[in-house]
């Protein structure tokens, strides 16, 4: 096994916060440890742009407490090519990196599952995406800060859905997962909670609705993850205009801005303690593995099995959630 004297860190596909405090910690460990820190500007393109930057201590201050990445990121088609990973290989060996922390989601996590079967080259990955949909722990970097921000912004369409007695029919991400949806929707006592994990049956949701109204409820809020079956909000709205002709509906879609902000101190605690586990697993010889966290515990899961397998979803978490609705 080849010493490990210099590292590369990188950001990769949709960026979620707490993506930085990750990339403090791998860089003051990695100081600390005597190695050679260098931040990849833009993911996996800047490995095959060559736009490497030497990482400091004083480089990473005052950044724990803000969203996004300084190292920007992005999604490269160019490295699902072999002639792209040939680049990269290439600013690896050009630079004298000896292993990579890749910070994202499964994407992120696929490319980086070729590249070191490829090249034979060490990598840990570190789970940073909003959306907590990667196998191998609980909860992934910049979760617990989009489902506050959803929190948040539903907490203030309920005041005026209030008001008007109307019904308000909320898009979150999510494109392959409810995660979002279920936790900000048992958060804010939403009446619908519509996730991809489950069937929508859209005749389910108008009995639901029309209950709640016989149990004198005025107002509503139906969440819906954007990768659910049946549509988006605007699908759902719909629907529901069509059976509730005399109740006004209306359509937020929250967008990116679940993908901004300061991370939580929760976000900040998850992304230092793996950051500096990432570290010390290149030290130790693990590569080919997300690090995370499981019951409170470092967990490594390879990279193959954490995008092939979803964390699940607790399906009584959505039956609770209808219950504590009424
Ligand atoms: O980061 C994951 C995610 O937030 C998904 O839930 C969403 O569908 C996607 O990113 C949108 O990303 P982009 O706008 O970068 O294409």
């Amino acid at each position: 096994m080849k010493e490990i004297n210099k590292i590369g860190v990188l950001t990769s596909g949709g960026d979620s916060p707490g993506m930085n405090a990750a990339i403090r910690a791998v860089v003051r460990t990695g100081i600390y440890e005597g190695l050679e820190v260098v931040g990849i500007i833009k993911g996996y393109q800047g490995l095959i742009d060559n736009e490497i930057t030497l990482m400091h201590s004083r480089s990473v201050s005052n950044i724990i407490q803000r969203g996004g990445t300084i190292l920007k990121s992005a999604r490269s088609d160019e490295f699902y090519s072999e002639e792209g990973r040939k680049k990269a290989y290439d600013t690896l060996v050009k630079n004298n990196i000896d292993a990579l922390i890749v910070i994202g989601g499964d994407g992120t996590f696929t490319g980086a599952c070729i590249f070191e079967k490829e090249y034979d080259f060490p990598i840990v990955g570190l789970p940073g995406t909003i959306d907590n949909d990667l196998f191998g722990t609980d909860f992934t970097i910049g979760f617990d800060t989009a489902v506050n921000t959803v929190v948040e912004a539903v907490d203030k369409l309920r005041d005026t859905a209030d008001s008007h007695d109307r019904i308000f029919i909320i898009e979150v991400m999510g494109r392959d997962a409810g995660f979002i949806a279920l936790r900000s929707g048992i958060a804010t006592g939403a009446e619908q909670i519509l996730i991809p994990e489950s069937i929508t049956y859209i005749n389910e949701l108008i009995t639901k609705l029309q209950t709640d109204y016989a149990h004198n409820k005025t107002s509503g809020i139906i969440i819906v993850a954007e990768g659910d079956d049946f549509g988006g909000a605007f699908d759902v709205a719909e629907e529901v205009n069509k059976f509730f002709p005399d109740f006004e509906t209306r359509v937020s879609i929250l967008g990116h801005i679940q993908r901004g902000g300061s991370p939580s101190s929760f976000d900040r605690v998850l992304a230092s303690t793996l950051g500096y586990e990432a570290v010390k697993a290149l030290l130790k010889g693990v590569r080919g593995v997300m690090v995370g966290s499981i019951n409170r515990k470092v967990a490594y899961t390879p990279f193959e099995k954490s995008i092939k397998h979803h964390q699940e979803i607790n399906m009584e978490f959505l039956k609770m959630a209808a219950v504590l609705s009424t």
